[in-house]
């Protein structure tokens, strides 16, 4: 486990099933919209024109409609490990229409063809991932060439395990990314990291990338 513990917020709500799904839910929307409209801002000014993106671990989708709130021309595929969470996120993302979808899915089995999407993002999710190692193929292998994954995470969440499998297999550019502190605006006590990976191999793998937030 190289010495990761999962995150005592995560051991303490692993289980987003049932009255969880839907406490979350209200949380999400009442209480950590401000959250996910910093991290949307964030993608919205990178993401390239009518990009598709897919979210990993979406919870609610509270992040993904913020995005499409700001990007009517990006089409977002919403995913989580709970049907309960993804019954709720299909409820929220009915705002945009079509232009949202949302399934059930493991982040190391993604049932999408290979190169579906140019940005993958995961907030808050990745430090419940069983095994963060495990995604990193499936995470490479769902990006168009050029594309990028960001990781919004707590500053304790497994980074490490997810750059050091990638440069074990070398994918992601060997896990050479960009990871820097990304201010919420919330979680003042815990602080918050950004993780930015590109899909193919390059000297400076988070390119263009501008974040108003940092
Ligand atoms: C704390 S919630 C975060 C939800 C949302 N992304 C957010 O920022 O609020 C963590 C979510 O990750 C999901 N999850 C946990 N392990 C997963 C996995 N292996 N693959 C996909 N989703 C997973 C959980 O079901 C839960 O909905």
């Amino acid at each position: 486990m190289q010495g990761h513990k999962p995150h005592r917020f995560g051991r303490a709500h692993g289980d987003f099933t049932g009255r969880r799904s839907h406490f979350y839910d209200v949380l999400a929307r009442l209480v950590l919209r401000p959250v996910y409209r910093r991290i949307a801002a964030d993608l919205a000014g990178t993401v390239p024109d009518d990009a598709d993106v897919l979210d990993i671990g979406t919870g609610p989708g509270v992040l993904v409609l913020e995005l499409a709130r700001r990007r009517p021309d990006v089409k977002v595929t919403a995913t989580d490990l709970s049907a309960d969470m993804v019954e709720r996120a299909e409820r929220n993302l009915r705002e945009v229409g079509e232009r949202a979808t949302a399934r059930v899915a493991d982040a190391t089995d993604l049932p999408f063809e290979d190169g579906s999407f140019d940005l993958v993002v995961t907030s808050f999710s990745m430090h419940h991932w069983a095994e963060p190692e495990a995604a990193v193929p499936e995470l490479a292998r769902v990006l168009r060439p050029g594309g990028r994954l960001a990781v919004y995470d707590f500053r304790d969440a497994p980074f490490d395990r997810l750059t050091g499998a990638a440069g074990e297999r070398g994918l992601f550019g060997g896990g050479t990314g960009e990871r820097t502190l990304f201010d919420t605006g919330l979680f003042f006590k815990r602080r918050c990291e950004r993780l930015v990976l590109s899909a193919q191999p390059s000297p400076s793998p988070s390119g263009e990338w501008r974040s108003r937030n940092a």
